[in-house]
């Protein structure tokens, strides 16, 4: 099932503020809407946010009433600007939104060519992504063996991306291979993409899934209880992977218990023209530290830090898994060179 589609000039996704408890199905028509959505995190996961910020565009290519192409064109900038300010690290949301944007700077036609265009190509961007996601689980399940006990954190499931996760794509091609796998979900704090999102799907599709919280990784590992880590990515630059809050953490314990650790992602996820130095974390709002759902666990004013990604050095990743194959040790001293992979 794909996780946002384009309707006849309505995006219809979920909302997964709400998730598990409901499933309340969101249908977009505006840019801000859209905008909100992605802010709230109500849509997140940064191949899902590619799609988003590429429908956001179709969006106001489908409803506006410009008479002229050049209006159009402005009025596309405009909104291409508002979806690029609503988060700055998963590099996927950048990436569509310019590549939308390049097909219509570079077109010349009528102004309704120019609106199929744009949702043409949003839609090209959504199948891409379900297509790159189903390519990632099958090369990534060739290192996945009977047995394995995988250890995820936060949401790298189908809930990220368009369809199949990147992450969770792996997992659930081992285990329709018929390799007896489980699974630990971390809770991810403070917004719980773990708890609610990954442990919801892994239940789901009868995936056996343990969660725990964020801080008893170290216990597992040093009871041989997990013997892979597979994590997705929101940038992968030329020295670090960059992920949900608390990766490095894993990472960093994963390489000194000697547990493999791969990041999957899909090739829109790389940002090689950059190092980590370059990227922006995002800081969300304290509440989200000082309260835990609707509930205020801090005394009131205490100072607090939000990021909500960290950085991991390659040193600590063992691969990386993509749609064309695996990027091994080997191979990453290439990605100071290769701007494209
Ligand atoms: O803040 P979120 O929920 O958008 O963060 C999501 C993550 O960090 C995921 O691990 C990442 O986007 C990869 S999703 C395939």
């Amino acid at each position: 099932m794909r996780t946002m589609e384009w309707q006849n000039g309505t995006v219809i996704t979920i909302d997964q503020t709400k998730l598990p408890l409901e499933t309340v199905t969101l249908k977009i028509t505006t840019v801000s809407q859209m905008a909100e959505a992605i802010k709230n995190l109500r849509v997140r996961g940064a191949p899902l946010l590619g799609a988003a910020a590429a429908f956001g565009l179709a969006l106001a290519a489908y409803h506006s009433k410009a008479g002229c192409t050049s209006e159009l064109l402005a009025e596309l900038e405009d909104a291409a600007q508002v979806l690029k300010s609503t988060r700055p690290t998963a590099v996927n949301l950048f990436w569509a939104a310019d590549r939308v944007l390049a097909k219509a700077q570079g077109f010349s036609g009528s102004v309704e060519a120019l609106k199929t265009l744009v949702i043409q190509e949003a839609q090209k961007i959504a199948d891409e992504d379900a297509e790159a996601n189903l390519a990632i689980g099958k090369n990534g399940a060739e290192l996945i063996s009977d047995g394995d006990t995988i250890l995820t954190h936060c949401n790298a499931g189908e809930l990220a991306t368009v369809e199949y996760g990147t992450a969770l794509s792996v997992i659930r091609a081992a285990w329709k291979q018929g390799k007896k796998i489980k699974v630990i979900a971390t809770e991810t704090r403070p917004l719980l993409q773990g708890a609610r999102l990954t442990a919801y799907e892994l239940k789901r599709d009868g995936i056996p899934v343990t969660l725990i919280t964020d801080n008893m990784v170290g216990y597992v590992m040093h009871k041989h209880l997990v013997n892979k880590v597979i994590v997705g990515a929101d940038r992968i630059v030329q020295d670090a992977v960059v992920n949900k809050i608390g990766t490095f953490t894993v990472a960093v314990l994963a390489y000194e218990h000697g547990v493999p650790f791969y990041v999957a992602a899909p090739k829109s996820t790389f940002d090689l023209a950059h190092t980590s130095a370059d990227v922006i974390i995002e800081e969300r709002n304290p509440t989200e530290v000082t309260h835990f759902g609707a509930h205020p666990v801090a005394a009131p004013g205490v100072g607090v830090l939000n990021p909500a990604f960290d950085i991991t050095p390659l040193k600590y990743v063992s691969a990386i898994i993509h749609e064309n194959g695996v990027y091994y040790k080997k191979d990453f001293p290439n990605f100071k060179t290769n701007t494209r992979v």
